[in-house]
């Protein structure tokens, strides 16, 4: 087990890849806002076969929260984060400050149309800007050949997809299968806000999902599945459903029957909001 270098500013991250690059090592990037979990450990474990050397990025990019959200409690647990990469053998944490991320005066913003269209930008209309613009700054500071995003937030990852084909960004984006419990629950850091009962209502939302994707596999109405999604998760417990919507994989476009799926989700249980989503299985 051997302990990742912890990195603060852009000139160290930038000179160590350099000295990877000199060596001849293909470098791969994880993006991540810390309070580590298994499906962030996926991600790692996957950057290591696909690559030599592994940055983890941990940084809870401040414009990616609207200011009713919750970025001032979001978990930061540093020590056990730096723990965790050590056990997944991560060779450089990158830590940057806020300041440093943006210094007084940043007035850049990045907007990516196509996907980001719909479904999270319904809701949270300033998000997605926020992850691109953070994305496409960890990717110049880091220069990584690839990156590993998770399909638990699905449309984000269709989104860096997008940024980083439409501005000629030279990193190959790799999506990785969401980690869930033994209960079928999509590991998230703001799990850790649910208590038992909330728990137990939250393990409901992948059932639904499966069962809505295997309902449009089977041929049913998407107007009727969908319904029958939002009703079952507000039976289950849950007290406002943001989204439930069938989506073409790899566009996001609307589902017809003929094309790849994707059942996508966004619902509340108090004061938490949870997505999940899953694949239409194919015959
Ligand atoms: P964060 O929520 O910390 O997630 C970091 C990465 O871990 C994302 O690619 C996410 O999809 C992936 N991930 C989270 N839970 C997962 C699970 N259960 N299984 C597999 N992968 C999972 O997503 C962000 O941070 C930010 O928006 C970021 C991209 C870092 C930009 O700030």
């Amino acid at each position: 087990m051997s302990r990742p270098l912890v990195v603060e500013s852009v000139a160290a991250l930038r000179a160590q890849v350099r000295d990877w690059r000199r060596d001849g090592l293909r470098v791969a990037m994880v993006p991540t806002m810390g309070a580590l979990h298994d499906g962030h450990l996926s991600l790692i474990r996957i950057a290591r076969e696909r690559a030599d050397r592994c940055v983890v990025s941990i940084f809870v990019n401040p414009t990616q929260f609207a200011p009713s959200e919750d970025l001032d409690n979001y978990p930061r647990q540093l020590a056990r984060d730096l723990d965790m990469l050590a056990m997944v053998e991560a060779d450089l944490a990158f830590t940057p400050t806020v300041d440093a991320m943006y210094p007084a005066g940043f007035a850049t913003r990045i907007s990516v149309g196509g996907p980001s269209a719909g479904l999270e930008s319904d809701f949270r209309p300033t998000f997605f800007e926020g992850v691109t613009t953070v994305v496409a700054k960890l990717f110049l500071q880091a220069t990584p050949d690839c990156a590993i995003f998770g399909e638990k937030d699905y449309q984000q990852l269709c989104v860096v997809r997008q940024l980083c084909r439409d501005l000629d960004l030279p990193v190959e984006i790799i999506g990785a299968p969401t980690i869930r419990d033994t209960h079928g629950l999509a590991m998230s850091s703001r799990n850790a806000y649910l208590d038992e009962a909330e728990l137990q209502t939250a393990r409901q939302l992948n059932v639904v999902l499966r069962k809505a994707a295997a309902a449009l596999a089977a041929g049913a109405s998407q107007e009727e599945a969908i319904a029958e999604a939002r009703r079952t998760l507000i039976a289950a417990g849950f007290q406002k459903v943001d989204y439930v919507a069938a989506r073409e994989s790899l566009t996001l476009a609307p589902w017809r029957h003929d094309c790849t799926g994707r059942v996508l989700a966004a619902a509340w249980l108090g004061k938490t909001r949870l997505i999940d989503n899953v694949e239409v299985p194919t015959a």
